[in-house]
């Protein structure tokens, strides 16, 4: 991000990275089967994302979720050096939840810093403190047994603490966010975290939003009114789209079909019409990883570069321009939106509505990706939430989300 004169005068300047709109994807520390990923893997990963055939640019950076190795201590996680030899752009994520401590994280990155220097360091393009904590410990993740979370204070403290380890680095100019779902930063007791915050990821993902017309036509009417409903309450912060996708195949969701032909509408109707080349944008995903969710978000097979549709993006866009934020489409008889742009209070039960499926989403695809990460920690560290739990946690989350029809 180039800073804004206003971000200037705030004194948040943040060094380093020109205004780029990065293409990437995400990317857990562990393959479907629970085994840790090595360099080799994320090798494969990088190369293919840079090679997509029609791909509307080169998806060259990846978001991770944690520093450190699957299954090791603090060992620096290995995707940093397939990332040095793929010259792949890295948002560095830390994970957050069940712990009261991110020393583990912070020494890992250290002995990166220390091990590659700037074939490193100079490939970072932002750090997330965090990812969905606050969802998960919102009234909807809490009713959905999401998981373990993370609120504000918490989420603060350990944003301070990463600045303090890296303040001697050459990573102190890397501009730090915080990944959550779009009505977690909607929520007004939240605001702390935006302004700790240089730039605000949100996670959206029109296909769990039952209940409120989340059938495909119109996923991009839903897309825009989320990333609206967070632009109104980021200020000057930039948004960075961290996750979002639509299954290829799995259960259905309320009117939200899986499909490869949807996965594509999606990725023209969403990547192309809105994000590709204008917001930085980490798809959902190259590969998937979460056994636990039965909605398959990944793009293409076994990381094959002929994706399961043509990525070319089309010149025309069936989603109609919101010129308004308060008003629903009528066409598709979906329900009167929450949240307007302008609304920072978020306190509806749409809003609650949508946190339970956006949410939902994120936990079913996300936590996964986390709780892999929970399971690279040892369990002396804290709380990390183990495996089986997981397991019978994201079924408890489906079904609790099921009762709320
Ligand atoms: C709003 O955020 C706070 C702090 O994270 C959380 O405790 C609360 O449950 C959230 N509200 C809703 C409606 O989810
Ligand atoms: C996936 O790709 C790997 C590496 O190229 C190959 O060994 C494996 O057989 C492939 N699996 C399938 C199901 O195509
Ligand atoms: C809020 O949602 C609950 C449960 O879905 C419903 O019973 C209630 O009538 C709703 N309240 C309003 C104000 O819409």
């Amino acid at each position: 991000m180039r800073p804004t004169s206003a971000l200037v005068a705030a004194g948040v300047l943040v060094s380093g990275t020109s205004a780029e709109n990065y293409l990437g994807f995400n990317s857990g520390a562990t393959l479907a089967d629970r085994s840790a990923k090595f360099k080799a893997d994320w090798l494969a990963e990088f190369k293919t994302a840079q090679n997509l055939e029609n791909a509307p640019g080169k998806f060259n950076a990846v978001r991770l979720y944690t520093n450190i190795q699957a299954y090791s201590e603090d060992t620096p996680i290995e995707a940093f050096e397939a990332a040095i030899e793929t010259n792949t752009k890295i948002l560095l994520g830390i994970w957050t939840s069940g712990t009261n401590s991110i020393e583990k994280e912070l020494s890992a990155l250290k002995k990166a810093i220390d091990k590659y220097g700037s074939k490193f360091t100079d490939l970072v393009i932002g750090m997330s403190i965090g990812s969905e904590d606050l969802y998960r410990d919102s009234e909807t993740g809490v009713k959905n047994e999401a998981g373990i979370g993370a609120g504000p204070d918490t989420l603060i403290k350990f944003i301070n603490d990463y600045k303090k380890a890296v303040a001697g680095t050459a990573l102190k100019g890397v501009p730090i966010g915080h990944v959550d779902t779009w009505d977690a930063w909607t929520n007004g007791t939240n605001k702390a975290v935006i302004d700790a915050v240089d730039w605000i990821g949100v996670d959206e993902y029109p296909y769990y939003e039952n209940g409120k017309g989340n059938n495909i036509k119109n996923s991009g009417t839903l897309f825009d009114r989320a990333f609206n409903a967070v632009k109104g309450v980021a200020g000057d912060k930039p948004i960075w789209v961290t996750e979002t996708g639509w299954p290829s195949s799995g259960p259905n969701w309320d009117q939200a079909v899986s499909s490869v032909e949807n996965a594509k509408y999606y990725w023209d109707e969403v990547g192309c019409r809105k994000l590709f080349n204008k917001v930085p944008t980490f798809w959902y995903n190259l590969r998937d990883s979460n056994p636990d969710n039965k909605m398959k978000f990944a793009i293409t097979n076994n990381l094959s570069t002929k994706p399961l549709f043509d990525l070319t993006c089309p010149t025309k866009f069936d989603t109609p321009t919101s010129t308004s934020t308060s008003a629903a489409p009528s066409s598709t008889g979906v329900s009167a939106p929450s949240s307007s742009a302008t609304s920072a209070s978020g306190s509806t039960n749409t809003t609650g509505g949508s946190g339970t499926s956006a949410g939902a989403d994120n936990s079913a695809a996300e936590s996964g990706d986390g709780t892999e990460e929970a399971d690279a920690i040892p369990t002396g560290s804290g709380a990390s939430i183990g495996r089986s739990l997981f397991t019978v946690v994201s079924l408890a989350l489906v079904a609790g989300v099921f009762t709320l029809f």
